[in-house]
This record gives C-alpha cells, sequence and structure tokens, in this order.
C-alpha cells in the first residue's frame, strides 16, 4: 500500500476500476466496512483522509476531532486499501477557494438547518475529491443518510460518472451509531448518547408494528432518549430528497441528531414502507477498535 499526499500521485499508481473512500480519518470499523466493500468491488481502493476544515462550524469541533494517520494507515491497510491519500491543508487550498458547490433543497433541513454551511463544506470537497481521484465508485456510510442524498444529488446534477455506494450503519457493542466523536465522551455521556439509538429502535420496532404515523413514530423516538441529551431534531425524511415528510411513503430515514455536552452526534435507521422493514445497520460483538490503546 502507498501513502501520498497529493492527487497526482493518486492517478499515477490508479488500475483499472478505481474505488475511493472519502474519510476524515480516526478509522472505525464504520470506514473499514466501506473500505471492504470497495476492495470486493474494485480494483484500486483509494482512502482519502482529510479533516475538512470547510465543514466544521464551531473551531471547538474541528480542533478536538481526533486525529492519528499512522493508525489510520495501517487500519486501511488491514482492510484492502491500496492507496491512502492524506493531503494536508495546503495541497488542498493552496489560495482559499472561490467556489463553493451548493446543493439546494436537499441540503436545507436538518443538518444544513443546525449546521449553516455544513454540506457546502462537504459538497465542496467531495467534488475536490472526486475530480482529483477519478474514481469510478465512491462509498459512503449511512450514518450521514443526508449527506449521502446530498453527494448523489451532486453527483447526478455536475454529471460526475461515478456510481456512489451507501453502505449500511455499523454500532458499537450497545448500538451507539460509530462515530470518530464518540472517543470525546465520557463515561456517563456515553450512557446518555446510547439512548439516541435505543430511541431510534423504538421507534423502528412502532414502525414495524403496522399503523403507527409520522408523528407517533417520532414521539416514541423522544420518550426513549434522555432528558440530558440536547435533541436538536427528529425527523423521518426521504431517503432521496432528505426533505422531512408528514406521512409514511417510499425509503425514507428516521434521523435524531442531540448534543451530550460538547459532542454533537447523529444518527437513523432506514424505513421501507413497502416492507415494513427498518435497516438498522449491524453491531459489532465487542468494543470498537476506536477505544484500543485508549482509556
Ligand atoms: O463523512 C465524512 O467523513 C465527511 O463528511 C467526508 C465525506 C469525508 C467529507 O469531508
Amino acid at each position: 500500500m502507498r501513502v501520498v499526499e497529493d492527487f497526482a500521485s493518486v492517478r499515477s499508481l490508479a488500475r483499472g476500476v478505481v474505488g475511493l473512500v472519502p474519510t476524515m480519518g480516526f478509522l472505525h470499523e464504520g470506514h473499514l466496512s466501506l473500505i471492504g466493500a470497495a476492495a470486493a468491488d474494485t480494483d484500486t481502493v483509494v482512502v482519502s483522509v482529510f479533516v475538512n476544515p470547510l465543514q466544521f462550524g464551531e473551531a471547538s469541533d474541528l480542533s478536538s476531532y481526533p486525529r492519528d494517520l499512522d493508525r489510520d494507515v495501517a487500519l486501511a491497510e488491514s482492510a484492502g486499501a491500496d492507496v491512502v491519500v492524506a493531503p494536508g491543508v495546503e495541497e488542498m487550498f493552496p489560495v482559499a477557494p472561490e467556489t463553493v458547490v451548493s446543493v439546494g433543497s436537499v441540503a436545507a433541513p436538518m443538518e444544513g438547518l443546525h449546521r449553516p454551511g455544513h454540506f457546502d463544506g462537504v459538497a465542496t470537497i467531495v467534488a475536490k475529491l472526486f475530480a482529483g481521484v477519478g474514481p469510478d465508485r465512491a462509498y459512503f456510510g449511512r450514518k450521514d443518510a443526508q449527506q449521502l442524498a446530498v453527494v448523489r444529488t451532486m453527483v447526478r446534477d455536475l454529471s460526475f460518472p461515478i456510481d456512489v455506494v451507501g453502505r449500511p450503519i455499523v454500532r458499537e457493542h450497545d448500538g451507539l451509531a460509530l462515530s470518530s466523536r464518540n472517543v470525546r465522551l465520557s463515561d456517563a455521556d456515553r450512557l446518555k448518547a446510547v439512548t439516541l439509538s435505543q430511541g431510534l429502535m423504538a421507534g423502528a420496532d412502532l414502525f414495524e408494528s403496522g399503523d403507527a404515523s409520522v408523528d407517533e413514530i417520532i414521539g416514541a423516538v423522544r420518550r426513549r432518549v434522555s432528558a440530558d441529551v440536547s435533541v436538536e431534531y427528529v425527523e423521518i425524511a426521504g431517503s432521496e430528497t432528505a426533505a422531512p415528510a408528514s406521512d409514511l411513503g417510499g425509503e425514507q430515514f428516521l434521523a435524531i441528531a442531540g448534543r451530550i455536552g460538547d459532542v454533537r452526534l447523529i444518527d437513523n435507521v432506514t424505513l421501507d414502507n413497502g416492507t415494513r422493514t427498518v435497516d438498522r445497520g449491524t453491531r459489532l460483538d465487542g468494543p470498537s477498535i476506536l477505544y484500543e490503546g485508549g482509556s
């Protein structure tokens, strides 16, 4: 496996069908499942590691975002990556960019409301990664369900010849969705954080049981989440449009965002109204690699 810092080197190493797994590093099993899927599907797997300043609203969230490139390189290699590209901010933005990719209505609700400018930052960097790496396929986790909808919309609108692959959420053994931010939770806050997924599972159970309305499902979620979590939103939204819905129909996702202390987490489950089944993601059997070597 090769570790490089620039896109020209990536392109010179790429052979055959190229799969890109864009990440902000501090890899966990969710990322490894994306890399594994890319390794099964493509000839050259490129993992990008770049903590993108454009998508962070709060300076403290950016500065406290966990980083460990040596760890990421070892994990990416073990999961089947061929190239890790880890550009510095100077490589990515030699000058402050004047071009911003702004996706419309799909980026407006939920994360868009609570993190103004976030999706402009995501779309701009993902477009830059697509242009720089030139992948045939790009792999994203469904934990960021709205991000996935934003990226798909951008790919459609800007005619990127890239197949966007969405993969199931990977959860810790107790159900908490894997996120690099989980390492910032204290033991006490972790107990509160896990109620986000417990709320979603309560909503999912109600959905599967039959006749519940959107409001009833959202109510079930809110009742299960700890009062110590500052819930920003609970919505059911269309998987393609990310538009919050007042009725069930088609493929939708039940999404939640909340703050536990200064850690903001999101999670969701996918609702299939055709079969009345829920994709809740998969669970690890034991502790995540996020905590290896840590406290
Ligand atoms: O999902 C993420 O980790 C980031 O939003 C992404 C897609 C790597 C863009 O910085």
